[in-house]
């Protein structure tokens, strides 16, 4: 991770225009407040969305805190993420079982040395949300969506701090 290639990390949600945008803009944010070497990217397990913006109720809340998401695009996780990404992030079980299909697919594809991904929970590390999921709020009210904002702060400060355990042991 302290070398020049960043050490790349991709959030998963399902449609990839709520939270797994949010998720890659507030851990971008925590990362670059720490000088971290992390390059972030988000994806969907579904093609719903494809090449759209995320969802307005996201990007309205998210700006009220300050986090612009408007220049991001929805793409499908794909089996060549595995390849090219270092940590997968799923945002619910859900995600987690639909990415480590993909996964099982991209064995059957490639070497166990090409592969490079980890699979975890954003909420892995996270000291408010442990290990939960981030309810999904596309289909909820205003109180989802800062929720969701809610835990992707906390859940990424938990990933900053592991990160820079990574980057003192390299
Ligand atoms: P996301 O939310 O997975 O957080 O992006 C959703 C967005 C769209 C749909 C479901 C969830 N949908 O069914 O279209």
């Amino acid at each position: 991770m302290s070398s020049q290639t960043p050490y790349k990390v991709l959030c998963v949600c399902l449609g990839n225009i709520c939270r797994s945008p949010t998720a890659e803009v507030i851990l971008k944010h925590f990362c670059d407040k720490q000088q971290l070497n992390v390059f972030i990217d988000s994806a969907g397990t579904s093609n719903y969305h494809p090449n759209k913006a995320p969802d307005q109720r996201s990007q309205k809340h998210a700006l009220q805190r300050g986090y612009d998401l408007s220049s991001l695009r929805a793409r499908q996780l794909k089996i060549q993420d595995f390849i090219e990404f270092d940590l997968i992030l799923a945002m619910d079980e859900e995600n987690l079982f639909n990415i480590q299909a993909l996964f099982k697919q991209a064995h059957q594809q490639y070497s166990a040395e090409q592969i490079r991904a980890e699979i975890a929970l954003m909420s892995e590390y996270d000291a408010i949300y442990p290990k939960q999921a981030l309810p999904d709020p596309y289909y909820g009210g205003e109180a989802g969506f800062e929720r969701v904002l809610d835990q992707c702060e906390s859940s990424s400060l938990g990933w900053v701090n592991h990160f820079k355990q990574w980057l003192a042991v390299k």
